[in-house]
């Protein structure tokens, strides 16, 4: 018998699979039921392993699908709601819009509804909280200068970004209107293992042991703030448990770096790992058209989780980089 049941969504992403991993060490207590709709941003291999574990039921489905919600909720009593479910590559919200307003906006949407609908038929609508996973990307762009806090007003620039701030304001809403027990988390860029090939990251890698060209955007200069995933699933953990209900927390760990940077640490990384004889990796750098409206810079304060939830990144960049790039390497064997 579990003491709690959450009910976690897009458990199969690059974040859902470190947090479902990292969460039932941490609580085996308490069993995920982990709704992904396995899109190809699903990792299979760690559905497949999510199948194996004791306290993770793993249930193919579409966010968007009420009925099936519904039912979720009945099925396994749900007292808890962690939202990671997404569209989450910029470059596809660009291509399709309408993709991402139906899963980021609708699919949050129908899951604040069915939540609202569950927690007050059974008497648990103040305790059962309902965590939101959000971006920094809400907050549009930043020049040289200053930090997002959780008082930035909304400035989101992409059809992603923009679904994400939309899905933002309905859980607001939902505390505003109804009293509901939830949390939002803005984080800044996380990297880690099990990152869709699509993303930064990953593309370097890909393409340094391939020995073809690595894509830039633009200058290459503009900047992320970069955060192990694991201290982003230790955040998520402590808002969820302590965090307050209605309020906003920005999670980053001050690691700005431009996509330059960032191309050239992993080629660093790789130069030592898997050497290229007579080459270095950072030769393969090369600059292609920028993205449609790309901002520049984004960078997160996170004093108020560190001041009043006591986190704190664990790991830095290098050593991050480091057991990613290793991570990549060994699953490619
Ligand atoms: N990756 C980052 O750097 C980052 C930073 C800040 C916030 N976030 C947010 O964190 C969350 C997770 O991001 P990620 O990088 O793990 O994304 P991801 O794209 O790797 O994974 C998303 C998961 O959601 C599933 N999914 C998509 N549509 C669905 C639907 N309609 N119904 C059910 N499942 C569906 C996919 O199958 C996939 O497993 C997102 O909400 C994203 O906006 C990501």
């Amino acid at each position: 018998m579990f003491e709690h049941n959450i009910l976690v969504t897009g458990g199969a992403g690059f974040i859902g699979t470190n947090f479902i991993e990292y969460y039932t060490k941490v609580h085996p207590e308490t069993r995920l039921v982990d709704l992904d709709a396995l899109t190809y941003a699903a990792n299979l291999k760690s559905w497949e392993m999510q199948k194996m574990m004791p306290n993770v039921v793993p249930v193919k489905g579409d966010i968007c699908n009420r009925e099936l919600i519904d039912w979720l909720f009945e099925a396994f009593d749900i007292d808890g709601v962690i939202h990671f479910a997404a569209e989450s590559h910029v470059d596809n919200s660009i291509k399709d819009p309408l993709r991402f307003v139906r899963t980021n906006v609708d699919g949050t949407a129908v899951l604040l509804e069915a939540a609202k609908t569950y927690w007050q038929a059974t008497n648990r609508f103040e305790t059962s909280r309902f965590h939101h996973i959000s971006t920094d990307e809400v907050y549009g762009s930043l020049g040289e200068e200053g930090y997002f806090t959780e008082t930035t007003p909304y400035a989101p620039n992409s059809p992603y970004s923009s679904s994400k701030a939309s899905s933002d304001l309905l859980v607001r809403a939902y505390v505003h209107t109804y009293g509901m027990n939830a949390t939002i988390s803005n984080c800044s860029n996380n990297y880690g293992p099990w990152q869709n090939a699509e993303k930064l990251i990953p593309t370097v890698i890909r393409k340094c042991l391939a020995h073809e060209p690595i894509p830039v955007y633009g200058t290459g200069l503009n900047i992320r703030d970069w955060l192990w995933v694991e201290d982003h699933c230790r955040a998520v953990d402590l808002i969820y448990h302590k965090g307050k209900a209605g309020e906003t927390y920005n999670v980053g760990g001050h690691n700005e770096k431009t996509n330059l940077e960032i191309v050239g640490k992993i080629c660093e990384v790789l130069d030592k790992l898997v050497p290229w004889t007579d080459h270095k990796y950072g030769e393969l750098t090369s600059f292609v058209a920028d993205r449609l409206g790309h901002d520049f810079r984004y960078a997160i304060d996170p004093t108020k989780i560190i001041c009043q939830l006591a986190w704190k990144p664990s790991t830095t960049f290098d050593e991050g980089l480091r057991k990613t790039v290793q991570w990549y390497l060994n699953s490619l064997q």
